[in-house]
């Protein structure tokens, strides 16, 4: 997935420690001096990227959900430090006309938008995973080539984004739209 890197302009400079840079939507970003900062605080008070929402900031919600080196993970329980070296996309990074962001507003995937940038991350995220062949609960065969996206796959696999307002319906149909299978 190629990604534009977002303008660094909204980044406010931290003091950095001997370590390599992170690189935050494509923008080198020195870590923080302060080795407990989590990934998720780094991102909004350091970086001033907002896009990346706290929910319950304790790893249950999905809401903070950003892609490192490809991969999606809860930026709330990550240390900022132990990403110094690697690709961390947020939803600035996507630029804003990802296939997945207009599948959203089509579908009404959003409604007060709050877990909007953690399932959108989570959702480009998921595919890769389902791309790579990892399985999940409800995978049924574990032998066969490739897995389908199906509406129970998709479901099971974006389980760990909640939103609260219920928008689920119009989430799935987005997603599926852009990344899922008619399988049932
Ligand atoms: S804020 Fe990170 S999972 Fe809820
Ligand atoms: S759109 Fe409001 S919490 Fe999901």
């Amino acid at each position: 997935m190629k990604v534009e890197p977002a303008s660094p302009a909204g980044h406010r400079s931290c003091t950095g420690t001997s370590g390599p840079d992170l690189v935050v939507n494509g923008v080198p970003a020195p870590p923080p001096a302060d080795p407990r900062v989590s990934l998720l605080d780094f991102l909004r008070e350091h970086l001033g990227l907002h896009g990346t929402k706290k929910g319950c900031d304790q790893g249950a919600c999905g809401a903070c959900t950003v892609l490192v080196d490809g991969e999606r993970i809860v930026s709330c329980l990550a240390l900022a430090v132990q990403c110094a070296g690697r690709e961390v996309t947020t939803v600035e990074g996507l630029g804003g006309r990802h296939p997945l962001q207009e599948a959203f507003v089509r579908h009404d995937g959003l409604q007060c938008g709050y877990c909007t940038p953690g399932q959108i991350c989570s959702a480009i995220g998921m595919a890769e995973e389902v791309a790579r062949g990892v399985p999940s609960h409800v995978t049924a065969d574990l032998t066969a080539d490739g897995i389908a996206l199906t509406p129970a796959e998709l479901r099971e696999r974006m389980s760990g984004n909640l939103c609260r307002c219920g928008a689920h319906n119009g989430i799935v149909a987005a997603i599926a739209e852009v990344h899922g299978s008619a399988d049932a």
